[in-house]
């Protein structure tokens, strides 16, 4: 059975309160509830936090046993080489997910330091990005 787990980044714990204009109104939680239901033949788990460390430690958890790791890490793709270091560190593919589409926004969110290190990037078609994640390493799974 395929493990693959979802590691939100700071500020997604206020999916369906946060600017609902970009980020739409639904809480992660209840998302999450119905992908696993979706997908129950996968081991899907879910791990959220606004610290960077906690952030990496989880990837270091996991990014030698799942089989995927669907990232969202937030405004710290736009920061953070530690979590890209952490990425390359591992041996878990890692797809990068933006809710948004970060190019039509400003500036500041057109570069990641994190997409060099990862599989793909999914960005600008809401929550449905985290399913298209999960479905391209089943997909990737069943064709290797
Ligand atoms: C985000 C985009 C980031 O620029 C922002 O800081 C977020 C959410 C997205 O999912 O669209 O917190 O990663």
């Amino acid at each position: 059975m395929s493990k693959i787990i979802i590691i939100n980044g700071p500020n997604l714990n206020l999916l369906g309160v946060r600017e609902k204009g970009i980020y739409g109104d639904q809480d992660f939680q209840s998302y999450f509830e119905a992908l696993r239901k979706q997908y129950a033949g996968v081991t899907l788990s879910y791990f959220q936090s606004n610290h960077e460390g906690a952030i990496i430690d989880k990837i270091h958890e996991v990014g030698f046993s799942a089989d995927g790791i669907v990232l969202n890490a937030g405004a710290y793709t736009h920061t953070s080489l530690a979590i890209a270091d952490a990425i390359a560190a591992v041996t878990a593919p890692v797809i990068e997910v933006h809710i948004s589409n970060v190019y039509a926004r400003e500036p500041f969110r057109h570069h990641s330091y994190l997409a060099k290190n990862c599989k793909g990037v999914i960005c600008g078609i809401g929550l449905d990005g985290y399913r298209l994640a999960v479905e391209s390493f089943l997909y990737s799974t069943q064709t290797s």
